[in-house]
């Protein structure tokens, strides 16, 4: 309601008399459609929204008014807003941030306020279309009345009746399909209802992805954009599902399932048919059931005659199986799909429809040439002759009259127009129509018209330039006279930074154009788009929008035959695109392709490189010894040939390998000889790389200068503008401070490393970094925040297709449970990492899963199974670096004790010495455990003591609290045996209990009461 009117300004006030859950929604909404309508006009305004409680007062002229706090400040807002802007406060923007594009600005001071009031200028709507562009059409709309009213009807249906409605529109290209959708779209906009309208189009090509329209739905739905980088799609993902499911682990399950459909991790498509697939259609029902219980929701699927087996499944699974909610899905195809699929459009019976278009009739279609010329027509023969080749199809209509208009074929005669020879110029089939107009541009024009073809519906001009042999002026001069010739338009925004954006007019005219091209051509424009995509945002690499630089390499990858000699590059290139994207199994299948491929012929440096990322890909799937050949046959295929790069980054490679396997002197030699080579050739990108690894491998033989190494990296990474390469130095120390000082130091490098993440968009390091925060978090005792953010990474990688971090994430999750006495959930979840953990071998892996597998083991009353695990990981640690076998002390020590088995723990001690502080404070707790078994209290008392003032300074706190519960016990059995200097016993189990508590370490808890209650007897 139209509150007041206060000199030139207005005040609405939404949600009085009574609430809706929406009404910032619709406060925004309003506001932004207010600022379009004056900006029409041509008058300066601006808008403040704000959302909060107000009393609302009726006057003594009876009318009603609102007052309070949040109207004062919302007035303010209105007051400081840039004009022609909506500025709105944080109420109104946690109300609505997922369906507005926001931009915040500098924090306001309000009168009456002693801080600055934040505020966020509201930009635009987000795409309720989907990614496509949306433009007003260019014709009055004719003699579609009854097709419209029938779609009117199923949409009240669905909306009366809480039903699934399935409509399709069906009928020749041009016939105006999309039109009457968004015909449509007008009549439910002009409703009163609040209505969810989601739109995605399939991809004119089949072998693209098959659930790429349902990923437009969903995208519109979360707000996502274009270019969106992978975290933000993630928190936006999270976000919608948490704003519709209230049920966690329903949550997770639909995030989950949800996130393949964006692009991130996994591939729904490569599991067609199988039950993994029936529980992702189920849950992509689920949410938009969810969706549509709580407003009618309208799922637009365009073109989808272009649509795979698998997205038809899909719609047919929703259409049969969800119930109980509005829910109308409308979907425009061309006859083909009828087809290929004669039974489309008759299930389920009763509430699937098929609507035909058939042509225009005459009249409509004479209106519509004289609506598109501007005045009538005389109707003589050429007419006659011109309504006949129309044949009722209005983008022919369209097309042609363009054409005419372009040729000069039209004579004004008085008020009317006259053709003149027109038959002479009408081809006779809609696409040789639109062929002949693209036949009239000049060549220049043609090519970039066939460039941007390739691009695809939408495109952008740097990725026109990507394709080469262009003037940027040029470029934008003739896009310029292409959109005036109505071959493309402009669009308002742009989903790209920097870049402007363009749209095909129609369609038809991008098929076309793309299909005057020769096929070697079409393979160079995917692949230099692809690059293109890419570099947009230079170091974010393919990250920025996996899914699509995935499709054009896809593309590009269907068109190159088999054995042509370009095709194991772009296998190369299509394999990072898919791991990126999280598809290790893919980027597996396609890099042993990529290498067969250099292989046969003779391209060593082809295959050796391709060999060095297949072991990468591999060692993170946690397939080492695997990985570990490769590297090893990688380098002897290199070392065939000069050296290069290539070579550099191998030894690189394996200087890693070589590490992380244990050998740190070892890797030193790979690590310098990479070095060596990459001075020689001034690669300094692969120097800060192996910098960092020898800082590391140093670390381990004992060298703590290793760290400087390591901050050499990071400095040089920075002064370099590396980003990936950067972001894993800051990692690397992290993980060396974590050692050295502590987790609080740790944790934050690793959150450098994470911004820097998430300004460059370098998703697959930021999930690393993140797995280190999770150890780092659960030392300092952030126990809640551990496991949410576990699970968030685990989430992301189902399956462990991630071993390599995916074990040592579920472990840790695993002793957390178990400390808080979850013991059955613990024990399935080490019998999934276990096994894995043990193949891949590594001891950073193996001294990391193996003590809290024994610790689980015994939690679960299985001392013995403990025992093995514990000898087991004093055989694996028995020659390697002195760091694995000092860190699983005071687990192995105390499950020692529990089993009386000092000499156990004794042997352990050996070859443990290892020098950073970590190390120190568990051996000293170690020492503690082990004097205690042997029954010498007054020493595992000195030991526990110094153990417990280490952990608390180095921050490590379930340690801390186990220390002190170890100080207090040997304390009070001390007392009780008369033979304390002074009893501390119950203060120090007093200090320990708290502390345990307060992690919810109900297991240590309880038997700190135990020690409790018996020293007090
Ligand atoms: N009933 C109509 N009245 C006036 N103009 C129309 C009508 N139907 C379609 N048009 C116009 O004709 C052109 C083609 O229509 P539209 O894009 O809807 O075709 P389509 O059937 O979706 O084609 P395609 O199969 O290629 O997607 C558009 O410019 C549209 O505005
Ligand atoms: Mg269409």
């Amino acid at each position: 309601m139209v509150d007041k009117f206060i000199g030139d300004g207005v005040m609405g006030v939404f949600g009085v008399p009574s609430a809706h859950e929406d009404d910032p929604e619709r406060a925004v909404r309003c506001a932004l459609a207010v600022l379009e309508a004056v900006e029409e006009l041509q008058l300066p305004a601006r808008i403040g929204v704000n959302t909060g409680e107000v009393v609302v007062v009726a006057d003594r002229h009876y009318t009603e008014g609102v007052v309070g706090d949040v109207v004062n400040t919302a007035a303010r807002l209105e007051g400081v807003a840039p004009v022609g802007g909506v500025l709105v406060g944080e109420a109104t923007w946690r109300a609505t941030r997922a369906l507005f594009e926001y931009e915040p600005l500098i924090p306001v001071v309000v009168q009456g306020k002693a801080d600055p009031v934040p505020v966020w200028r509201a930009a635009s709507a987000r795409g309720r279309l989907g990614v496509t562009v949306d433009r007003a059409p260019a014709t009055p709309f004719l003699g579609r009345d009854g097709e419209l009213r029938r779609l009117q009807e199923h949409y009240q249906r669905a909306l009366a009746e809480r039903s699934v409605q399935l409509v399709t529109v069906g009928g020749e290209p041009g016939v105006g399909k999309s039109r009457l959708v968004r015909e449509f779209r007008a009549f439910v906009d002009a409703r009163p209802e609040l209505v969810n309208w989601r739109q995605g189009h399939c991809l004119p090509y089949g072998e693209g992805i098959s659930f790429w329209a349902l990923g437009e739905v969903l995208k519109a739905q979360a707000g996502v954009l274009e270019f969106d980088d992978p975290a933000s799609v993630a928190a936006k993902l999270a976000d919608t599902v948490a704003g519709t499911v209230e049920a966690p682990t329903e949550r997770q399950w639909l995030e989950t399932r949800l996130a393949p459909l964006l692009g991130l991790a996994g591939d729904p498509q490569a599991r067609t048919g199988t039950p993994e697939q029936a529980e992702s259609f189920t849950a992509w029902r689920r949410f938009l059931e969810t969706v549509a219980a709580r407003r009618p929701l309208m799922v637009v699927v365009e073109d989808l005659h272009w649509a795979d087996g698998a997205l038809l499944s899909f719609l047919h699974h929703l259409a049969e199986e969800a119930a109980g909610v509005p829910l109308l899905v409308v979907a425009t195809a061309r006859p083909e799909l009828f087809d290929r699929d004669p039974g489309w459009g008759r299930r389920p019976a009763g509430r699937s429809v098929t609507i035909a278009l058939e042509p225009l009739s005459d009249a409509d279609t004479a209106g519509l040439i004289a609506a598109l010329l501007g005045r009538a027509v005389g109707r003589d023969q050429a007419h006659a002759t011109l309504l006949g080749r129309i044949g009722g199809n209005p983008l022919y209509a369209e097309q042609v009259c363009r054409m005419l208009d372009d040729r000069g074929l039209l004579e004004g005669d008085g008020g009317t127009l006259r053709l003149v020879a027109a038959d002479t110029v009408l081809p006779d089939s809609l696409q040789a129509l639109i062929a002949a107009r693209l036949d009239t541009l000049a060549p220049e024009l043609r090519a970039l018209l066939q460039d941007a073809a390739v691009v695809g519906t939408v495109f952008w001009p740097g990725a026109l330039l990507a394709v080469g042999g262009r003037d940027p002026e040029r470029t934008r001069a003739d896009l310029d006279e292409l959109a005036q010739r109505a071959f493309i338009r402009a669009a308002r925004g742009s989903s790209v930074a920097g870049e402007a954006e363009y749209a095909f007019w129609h369609n038809l005219t991008r098929e076309v154009a793309y299909g005057q091209l020769p096929r070697a051509a079409r393979i160079a424009r995917h692949r230099a788009v692809a690059a293109w995509i890419e570099r947009v945002a230079g170091d974010r690499a393919m990250t920025l929008d996996v899914a699509r630089a995935d499709a054009h390499y896809r593309r590009s990858l269907a068109l190159v035959p088999a054995g042509d000699p370009d095709r194991a590059r772009v296998l190369e290139k299509a394999a990072e695109a898919a791991q990126q994207a999280g598809r290790a199994v893919q980027a597996e299948r396609l890099l042993d392709e990529a290498i067969e491929g250099f292989q046969a012929r003779g391209d060593h440096l082809g295959a050796g490189d391709a060999m060095a990322r297949q072991a990468r890909v591999r060692w993170y799937r946690g397939e080492t010894a695997q990985a570990r050949r490769l590297i090893a046959d990688a380098i002897a295929l290199l070392e065939r040939e000069p050296p290069g790069p290539e070579l550099a980054d191998a030894c690189l490679e394996m200087g890693k390998e070589v590490w992380t396997s244990g050998r740190p002197q070892e890797a030193l030699d790979w690590l310098r000889r990479a070095m060596t080579l990459a001075e020689r050739i001034g690669a300094d990108d692969i120097r800060q790389r192996a910098l960092q690894i020898r800082g590391c491998a140093r670390d381990e033989i004992g060298d703590l200068g290793g760290l400087d190494d390591v901050r050499e990296s990071v400095e040089l990474g920075l002064r370099l503008g590396l980003g990936r390469g950067t972001a894993l130095a800051y990692g690397n120390l992290g993980a060396e401070l974590f050692e050295l000082e502590g987790p609080a130091a740790g944790i934050r490098a690793m959150e450098a490393g994470l911004e820097l993440c998430r300004r460059r968009g370098i998703n697959e390091v930021a999930h690393w970094l993140s797995v280190s925060v999770v150890e780092c978090l659960s030392d300092l005792g952030r126990w809640d925040d551990a496991l949410a953010l576990a699970d968030q990474l685990l989430a992301r990688h189902r399956d462990l297709d991630q071993a390599y971090e995916g074990v040592s994430l579920t472990a840790r999750k695993a002793h957390i449970l178990a400390c808080r006495g979850a013991v059955a959930e613990a024990v399935a979840l080490k019998d999934r990492f276990l096994p894995r953990g043990r193949d891949i071998g590594d001891p950073q892996v193996t001294s990391n899963i193996l003590p809290i597998a024994a610790f689980i083991e015994q939690a679960g009353g299985s001392l013995d199974a403990a025992l093995a695990l514990v000898e087991e990981l004093e055989r694996a640690t028995r020659d390697g670096p002195a760091c694995y076998r000092a860190d699983p002390l005071p687990m192995v020590a105390r499950i020692c004790r529990a089993a009386d088995r000092p000499e156990l723990a004794e042997r352990f001690l050996a070859g443990a010495d290892a020098p950073a502080a970590r190390y120190r404070h568990c051996l000293a707790t170690a020492h503690a455990v082990l004097a205690e078994t042997e029954g010498d209290l007054e020493v595992a008392l000195g030991h526990y003591t110094a153990a417990a003032t280490g952990w608390e300074e180095f921050g490590v706190v379930l340690e801390q609290g186990q220390a002190l519960l170890g100080a207090g016990r040997c304390a009070a059995r001390l007392e009780a045996a008369g033979s304390a200097r002074a009893p501390l016993g119950r203060e120090v189990l007093g200090r320990a209990r708290a502390i345990l508590d307060r992690l919810g370490a109900t297991t240590l808890v309880a038997e700190t009461d135990r020690q409790l209650a018996e020293s007090a007897s």
